[in-house]
């Protein structure tokens, strides 16, 4: 049933534009347009990219690929969900060949792109890769080759490659209209038949949430993150306020994760790690993880932080305050529960306040609250409150006990 208001608030939304107040929480404006008909991304993606951790260094070649693949499977990474082992830019010689394709680098990629992609197949997991709709991409002397005005080509490669999912960046883009480099490439994956998940890389420069749920699965809304707490936050900032645009199949990307790069501490990891999820990003790991310690695994494994990221109702979680650096971000989940997150942006320790009616919880006499780090619960009357260290993020399941009668699930 709750499925059911919320799927014909979700319609009525998208026919009106305006918002829509649902079961005691403000539903914002649906996107303008319907998703991208590839049915891939139903919930935000999960994998690996390399380029937080090598950007392109010579770390960056077949065999770290392969690691990762095979660290996905024997360290549970797989099985808590992560499944795109992605490649970045650089993995291309600086000029196609006489036919116009992309060569993979000779010393990288000795045994080219589809043996890679056949290994991390061979594993059960999916493989991307990199390009920009642009004639080079950004990195590199002078980038490697771009996408633009060779689409077809290049998609009908990569699908022969295999090739599950497609980050295609903004350099050099010649100054085309994004909206028509971007569609273009999107319907030459789409030609080539195979299901390839489009990640638009274009940093928010051009408003993708207001124009691209039928052009990609994910929008980048920023520029690029780097490993420390500054950037970190700003790309939240940025970010939270798009929530009315996300949902499933069409996400915003506030780009991929620093956790266990090692310049945040541990303790802004876990709210790095929290805000992405409450906020339906995806959650690509950017850290060698063939290197990581164990409180680094132990922050990407955290299930029930990665079942809020990855709930079938495909909210994006909305900030209902902010005061003085203290912020409370509420997502609702499917089956009735809400989770919430507590952030201290600041330099000291601080109690966050705010109540299950605030939070939009079920209602109910008392709600029990599961800390999603520490695992404690606790049941509470109406207040949820936790003292937060500074730059820290308490994340609560908030469950109706008992759950009311006259609601049954749809
Ligand atoms: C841009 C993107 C990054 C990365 C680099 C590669 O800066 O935003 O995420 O892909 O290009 O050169």
């Amino acid at each position: 049933m709750r499925r059911r208001i919320l799927a014909v608030c979700t319609a009525l939304s998208t026919v009106v534009g305006a918002a829509v107040v649902a079961l005691g929480v403000t539903v914002s404006a649906a996107p303008p347009a319907l998703a991208l008909d590839n049915g891939l991304a139903k919930t935000p993606p999960m994998g690996f990219n390399n380029w937080n951790s090598t950007h392109c260094s010579g770390t960056f070649n077949e065999g770290m690929v392969k690691g990762i693949a095979d660290l996905f499977v024997s360290s549970g990474l797989k099985a808590a969900g992560y499944q795109y082992v992605n490649i970045d830019d650089c993995w291309a010689e600086p000029t196609r060949d006489s036919s116009g394709n992309l060569v993979p680098n000779r010393t990288r990629f000795p045994n080219g792109i589809k043996a890679v992609a056949d290994y991390v197949h061979g594993k059960g997991l999916k493989f991307g890769l990199y390009s920009s709709a642009g004639i080079k991409t950004c990195n590199g002397t002078g980038g490697f080759p771009g996408g633009l005005g060779h689409e077809r080509q290049d998609a009908a490669l990569w699908a022969s490659w295999g090739v599950d999912y497609l980050k295609y960046d903004n350099c050099n883009n010649q100054g085309v209209d994004a909206k028509q480099r971007y569609t273009a490439m999107r319907d030459a994956l789409a030609a080539t038949g195979r299901p390839i998940t489009y990640s638009l890389c274009e940093w928010g420069q051009n408003k993708p949430w207001t124009w691209a749920s039928n052009v990609g699965n994910l929008w980048r809304t920023t520029g690029d993150i780097n490993d420390s707490y500054a950037k970190m936050l700003s790309i939240f900032k940025a970010n939270v306020k798009l929530d009315a645009f996300a949902g499933p199949g069409h996400w915003n990307d506030p780009d991929m994760l620093e956790v266990g790069n090692g310049k945040m501490s541990d303790t802004e990891y876990r709210s790095h790690f929290s805000l992405w999820s409450i906020m339906s990003a995806p959650l690509l790991i950017g850290s060698d993880i063939r290197k990581a310690s164990s409180a680094t695994m132990t922050i990407l494994e955290n299930t029930d932080v990665i079942a809020v990221d990855q709930d079938t109702l495909g909210v994006q979680g909305k900030e209902i305050s902010s005061a003085n650096g203290l912020h409370v971000i509420t997502k609702p989940l499917a089956g009735g529960d809400r989770a919430v997150a507590l952030f201290n942006e600041t330099g000291s320790s601080a109690t966050i306040s705010t109540s299950a009616s605030a939070v939009g919880a079920r209602s109910a006499s008392s709600w029990q609250l599961t800390d999603l780090w520490s695992k404690a619960t606790r049941s509470t009357t109406g207040t949820i409150s936790a003292k937060v260290p500074a730059h820290g993020t308490v994340i609560y399941r908030v469950h109706a006990v008992p759950a009311p009668s006259a609601v049954t699930e749809g």
